[in-house]
């Protein structure tokens, strides 16, 4: 199985960004929790992040026959990306949404989320293990 992990604008900054939200843990910290845990469930783990909508877009329809599962977490523009949900229903591949916080209570403009609408599984306000949860969802089914 090869599962493809996405990150959207300004995940890079975790450990720099609003420490209160969203911890004192880095981007490099983010990654290798990642890795440890395809290491753990025996799944190939590609793991990606871009600040630019399009770049994420082209990301996504370059998965089309390459990927089994991709794990999204499209940061802010979950929140207001038709593109990327629009790219996630092209190529029609298993996806899983993640959020670090819980965006259900933050601002009313992060209640909605796009991307969320292709997704089939949920994983808000898990911190880093929401991805782990994602993972394992994949590497189960
Ligand atoms: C986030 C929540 C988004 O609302 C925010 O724009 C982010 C991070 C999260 O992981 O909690 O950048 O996706």
């Amino acid at each position: 199985m090869k599962l493809l992990v996405i990150n959207g604008p300004n995940l890079n900054m975790l450990g720099i960004r609003e420490k209160h939200l969203y911890g004192a843990k880095t981007y490099e910290d983010l990654k290798a929790f990642i890795q440890e845990t395809a290491d753990r469930l025996q799944v190939e783990v590609e793991i990606f992040q871009s600040n630019h909508e399009g770049v994420l877009v082209d990301k996504i329809q370059e998965a089309y026959g390459k990927i089994d599962a991709i794990v999204i977490n499209p940061a802010a523009y979950t929140h207001t990306s038709v593109a990327i949900l629009d790219a996630l229903k092209a190529v029609n591949i298993p996806c899983a949404e993640v959020h670090l916080t819980d965006v259900s209570k933050r601002e009313d403009f992060r209640k909605i989320s796009y991307a969320g609408m292709a997704c089939e599984a949920h994983f808000i306000g898990l911190g880093f293990e929401g991805y782990a949860k994602a993972m394992e969802y994949f590497a189960q089914k």
